[in-house]
């Protein structure tokens, strides 16, 4: 199966890194046919024009790719730390740019853009590592868990993938090398669990 991962962290040794590759070797083992985007390596363009904006509008190729795969894939996995209960805005470009009208989502016939989207993603599945400085409790109740509301909701449930599994791991900032020696192995049994049974 194909499954695309995708990374937004600017540094290479951050945990966040380590998480996607743990990922990636995690799904290369089960012989699924990987695509790993690292998008500051890839130095992608985060600003959507306005002439991107309209469905079906010319795209330039990388985006274009960008969105064959993600349309293709059977699989997402993202992967970012939590900045200001967001994604880095790399990622925020991905999905303006990316998760497109005709790709991602569409309006049904006869709708002007008012209703409610109809998902078009085939993927059967996607999984969201964070990462945060942020204890459990207090993201939740003083919050709101934000990351939380937007990918599983005005996200992935919206562009039709059903199966949404997120995980945050932190305290990182105060964690031990065996802690996250012990969250990369639950990053991998997720992953595990996630697609196996799609290989
Ligand atoms: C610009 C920026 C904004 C951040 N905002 C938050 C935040 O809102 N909540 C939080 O818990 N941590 C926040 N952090 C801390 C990061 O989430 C933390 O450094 C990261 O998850 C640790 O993983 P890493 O070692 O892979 O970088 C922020 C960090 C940066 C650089």
């Amino acid at each position: 199966m194909k499954i695309s991962v995708i990374l937004a962290h600017p540094d290479k040794g951050s945990f966040n890194h380590a998480l996607a590759e743990a990922a990636v070797s995690e799904l290369t083992e089960m012989r699924h046919a990987v695509s790993f985007h690292d998008l500051y390596e890839e130095r992608f363009e985060a600003i959507l024009p306005a002439g991107e904006i309209p469905k079906g509008a010319d795209l330039p190729p990388e985006v274009r790719a960008h969105c064959d795969e993600v349309a293709e894939a059977d699989g997402i996995i993202i992967v970012h730390p939590n900045w200001w209960g967001q994604p880095p805005a790399i990622l925020k470009g991905w999905v303006d740019r990316v998760m497109r009208p005709g790709v991602a989502y569409e309006f049904a016939e006869g709708d002007g853009g008012e209703g409610v989207p109809v998902g078009l993603l085939k993927a059967k599945a996607a999984i969201v590592f964070n990462t945060s400085n942020t204890a459990e409790a207090r993201e939740r109740e003083v919050f709101g868990e934000p990351l939380e509301a937007i990918w599983r909701s005005c996200i992935f449930d919206l562009c039709g993938v059903r199966e949404f599994r997120r995980r945050m791991f932190g305290v990182v900032v105060t964690s031990t090398l065996d802690q996250r020696k012990a969250w990369l192995a639950e990053a991998r049994g997720m992953v595990r669990e996630c697609f196996g049974g799609l290989g």
